[in-house]
């Protein structure tokens, strides 16, 4: 009988928290919308695909003209275009935010830019919380800057379904700092502390490292980086 009302009363709960997770993810997609070219300026002058590319060159990735690499959460795709600056040439890119107009950017950007091989990589409208893909479909998943945006361990959780056992994931948070917390303002998002992530991350990967950019990079100033391999 207890058991029977603690079911109830946690669907009770879940159904009541949908609409709250859902108005809030439709803000975000709107902020985005809004902000989609101005985003893109400030990431072409602040040298993050620079950073990001020379990081992503520095590991043995084993990615190859058969692998297929998700970028979650890829807004005007500069994760994407520094992991083809460093010449990385999979089979299939997928850049998938919830911004319909971050991902129009990003699309213009991989067609002009002469180092990314753009007809490999497509630009998906969806939902990191609930990825438009099968299990274990992904030798790679880049991710910066959106699991702030959602619960830790659902993010985490649905990354870990989508990566092919043994894959990584390279996981590129807002590092908890003063630049964090004024980030947390301006782009209304929450950052997770390391020890909380570790903690989270531990249960699907192994962590393989938390390292930080150089930090000369203005990058290093808002993320850090995690690498994880899928257990
Ligand atoms: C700080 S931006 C980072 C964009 C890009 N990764 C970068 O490093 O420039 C956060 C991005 O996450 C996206 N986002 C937030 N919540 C999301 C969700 N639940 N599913 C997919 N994308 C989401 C936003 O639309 C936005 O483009």
């Amino acid at each position: 009988m207890r058991v029977v009302l603690l079911i109830g009363f946690l669907s009770l709960f879940q159904i009541a928290m949908q609409p709250t997770i859902e108005i809030k993810q439709s803000k975000t997609q709107t902020f985005y919308d809004r902000i989609a070219d101005v985003h893109n300026l400030m990431m072409q002058v602040n040298g993050y695909r620079k950073s990001v590319a020379k990081y992503l060159e520095s590991l043995d990735l084993k990615i190859d003209e058969s692998s297929l690499v998700l970028d979650a959460g890829s807004g005007t795709g500069i994760v994407t275009l520094g992991f083809q600056s460093a010449g990385f040439r999979p089979k299939q890119s997928i850049a998938l935010d919830l911004s319909f107009n971050s991902l129009k950017v990003s699309r213009e950007q991989f067609e002009k830019d002469k180092q990314t091989d753009a007809k490999n990589i497509a630009a998906v409208q969806g939902n990191v919380l609930e990825l438009p893909f099968a299990d274990e479909t992904f030798d790679l998943v880049l991710t910066c800057g959106v699991l702030e945006y959602v619960p830790l361990e659902t993010g985490l959780k649905e990354f870990a379904r989508v990566l092919k056992t043994g894959s990584k994931l390279v996981l590129i948070p807002i590092k908890p700092s003063i630049v964090g917390s004024v980030l947390e303002i301006l782009y209304n998002f929450k950052t997770h502390s390391i020890a909380e992530t570790e903690a989270i991350a531990e249960n699907w990967f192994e962590i393989i490292e938390n390292s930080n950019f150089p930090f000369t990079e203005p990058i290093s100033w808002s993320k850090t980086i995690f690498l994880l391999e899928k257990k």
